[in-house]
């Protein structure tokens, strides 16, 4: 198990001090989600400061990792490694050592999303899109939405988040697009 402490520790000796900020903020928006709908706030919180955990490595060091932990990589994360797979790769890192499974499998996903997330997971995946420091289009919409109801912040974050990588030419993950079919498969 790793706690509270324990991730402030591992963070402090890994990331840069303006990502060790981000992480912090995320983990503060993470735990007041996790309060308001019905999350372990605690877990939240350990998410969010340990969510970025391999944002700093290389693409050929994450690929590296990737393979040491024996995660199969796609072919979009295969082109973006740094971007797309920091988080699986923190999640598995981390789970080999003591980290509680569904913490982990959030932090897998803060990225991109997935089908099926648990509330855990939803709470960090937004609190990434809106901690107070970013801005950017449509932000404000999903900050509005997440003080009332959590699928609905989840599905124009992912929305937002799928316009913008079409937008710009960028490949999608397959889980970013089963995300966005669950979250409108009744319209
Ligand atoms: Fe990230
Ligand atoms: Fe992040």
């Amino acid at each position: 198990m790793i706690d509270r402490t324990q991730a402030e520790l591992l963070i402090a000796g890994r990331l840069s001090e303006k990502r060790r900020e981000h992480s912090q903020r995320v983990a503060a928006k993470a735990a007041e989600l996790a309060r308001r709908f019905g999350a372990v706030a605690e877990a939240a919180e350990i998410a969010g400061l340990l969510h970025d955990y391999c944002r700093d490595l290389s693409d050929a060091e994450t690929l590296a990792a990737a393979a040491r932990f024996g995660l199969e990589v796609g072919a979009v994360e295969m082109r973006r490694p740094k971007k797309l797979l920091h988080g699986r790769v923190a999640a598995a890192e981390l789970a080999a050592a003591g980290l509680d499974a569904d913490i982990a499998a959030a932090i897998a996903r803060h990225t991109t999303g997935g089908p099926g997330m648990t509330v855990l997971e939803k709470c960090l995946y937004v609190a990434d899109f809106c901690e107070p420091g970013r801005e950017f289009p449509g932000l404000e919409e999903v900050r509005v939405l997440a003080l009332t109801s959590l699928d609905a912040a989840v599905a124009v974050a992912a929305r937002t988040s799928l316009l913008d990588l079409v937008g710009r030419g960028r490949g999608v993950v397959p889980g970013a697009l089963a995300l966005y079919n669950e979250m409108y498969a009744d319209d």
